[in-house]
């Protein structure tokens, strides 16, 4: 299968506006200005079945038909904040390819009716913030930013803000918070960034890697799109394996392909000797999958969500039988009480806890019943906060407990990791 995002990363200096062009770059806005009217296009994307990228997986013509019909100026938000574990595809995308996400951005903005677009980009991507920032200025010499863009009479502004390095900047409401100068709370939801979004007006947030696929459905059309991937789960995804594969690396492949040649065939497999002990799918965030779990199922969001785990942002973190499932859950639980906004108490303080029990079952001090006690504590983060983070701080520590119970229970007797298990800390 040909890819589509990243057919043309190997061209020396694709970042620059002539090399783009000379692969067919801006083609796409081309013709969605020249030939189709935006609710063609909206309904373009959605037949075409575009998925968020992102993480929620949320149908992104669908989300730009939320978009109330009135006369308020509206905005798109390019979110590549990317900051999810294991996730490094859009920092991908922003460093060889930015003239692909811009492409993307003023296509969305003409289809949606917008005329200012933002670039959230995490704080630490300097040299995707150079290079998005010098792309921009080439587009705007060029034509395809700016005041009546290839003489169509469409205006777009895109302006790049960066982060400064807190996850929850890319929760869609904390970031448009940020972007209002603000601290990065997230808001309560409804209502939605559609309806009241940046600065009170409404909004569309989509991911990077998610605005890159519009110029090929605009090209290609919605059967093309239509024919890569198993129904509701269409396209390719870039999947960013990494963890105890030979070739960790972003791997642009069919949404659907199975999770096992994704290991295997595609990021070299595992180093010699070892065997697989479980898989981490879509992003810190998700239920981990045991190796059989992992090597039965697809890379589809569905597939993925009917396995309980998820698809999420795309990240494939891949555990050995020498990594101690103690300490990676306890890494992980660290990274959420690390970047909990602290607004609501269950996330604020139950991270915190989390992190503490997991922190001493690991280092040989764990208790009778911290086993249950973390359990009963995720029962009361899940569903008790105002964003997802609480949520996904929980799934990673429930599932590691339920499937690898005794490896925790090992801990606690022994005072000490599984024999072969080694500290990566
Ligand atoms: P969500 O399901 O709440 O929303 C998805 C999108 O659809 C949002 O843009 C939302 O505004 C829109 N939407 C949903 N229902 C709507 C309605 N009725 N009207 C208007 N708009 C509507 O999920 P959310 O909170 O945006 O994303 C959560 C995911 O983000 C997690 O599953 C995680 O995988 C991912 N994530 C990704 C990160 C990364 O670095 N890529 C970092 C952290 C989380
Ligand atoms: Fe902040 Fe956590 Fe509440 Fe989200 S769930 S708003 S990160 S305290």
């Amino acid at each position: 299968m040909e890819k589509v995002l990243t057919l043309h990363h190997d061209t020396p200096e694709l970042w620059k506006l002539d090399n783009y062009r000379s692969k067919g770059g801006y083609d796409g806005l081309e013709k969605a200005l020249k030939e189709m009217e935006p609710d063609q296009i909206i309904g373009m994307v959605r037949d075409a079945g575009l998925r968020g990228r992102g993480g929620a997986g949320f149908p992104s013509g669908v989300k730009w038909g939320f978009l109330p019909k009135d006369d308020r100026p509206r905005y798109l938000i390019c979110n590549a904040d990317e900051s999810e574990p294991g996730t490094f595809k859009d920092r991908v995308l922003l460093e060889q390819d930015p003239h692909h996400i811009i492409e993307g951005i003023v296509i969305t903005c003409f289809a949606v009716k917008a005329s200012l677009a933002f670039v959230y980009m995490r704080g630490e991507f300097f040299l995707g913030a150079q290079r998005m920032q010098a792309a921009i200025d080439e587009a705007y010499e060029a034509g395809y930013l700016g005041k009546n863009i290839l003489g169509t009479g469409l205006d777009v502004d895109i302006l790049v803000h960066r982060g400064a390095g807190a996850y929850i900047c890319g929760e869609e409401t904390g970031l448009i918070e940020s972007l209002e100068g603000k601290r990065a709370y997230p808001r309560i939801k409804p209502p939605f960034p559609a309806n009241i979004g940046a600065f009170g007006m409404p909004t569309v947030v989509n991911n990077a890697e998610t605005l890159a696929n519009v110029p090929h459905i605009i090209l290609k059309g919605q059967e093309w799109f239509n024919s890569i991937g198993p129904e509701r789960n269409r396209g390719t995804r870039m999947f960013c394996v990494s963890g105890k594969v030979q070739k960790p690396g972003v791997y642009e492949l069919p949404l659907g392909v199975p999770l096992r040649d994704i290991i295997f065939d595609y990021a070299g497999g595992l180093h010699e000797g070892r065997t697989l002990k479980a898989v981490i799918p879509g992003g810190g965030s998700a239920r981990i999958l045991t190796a059989d779990e992992a090597m039965q199922v697809d890379s589809d969001f569905d597939s993925l969500q009917r396995a309980g785990s998820m698809g999420g942002s795309g990240g494939i973190m891949v555990l050995d039988d020498t990594v101690c499932i103690v300490q990676s859950t306890y890494i992980i639980a660290e990274f959420f009480h690390d970047e909990s906004c602290g607004q609501c108490s269950p996330c604020r303080e139950g991270t915190g806890w989390v992190e503490k029990i997991l922190h001493r079952v690991e280092y040989g001090e764990g208790r009778p019943g911290d086993i249950d006690l973390m359990l009963r504590m995720g029962e009361n983060i899940f569903g008790r906060t105002i964003c997802p983070l609480g949520d996904a701080s929980v799934w990673p520590t429930e599932s590691a407990i339920n499937k690898f119970r005794d490896e925790f229970e090992y801990h606690i007797r022994e005072k000490s990791c599984l024999p072969g298990t080694e500290s990566i800390l």
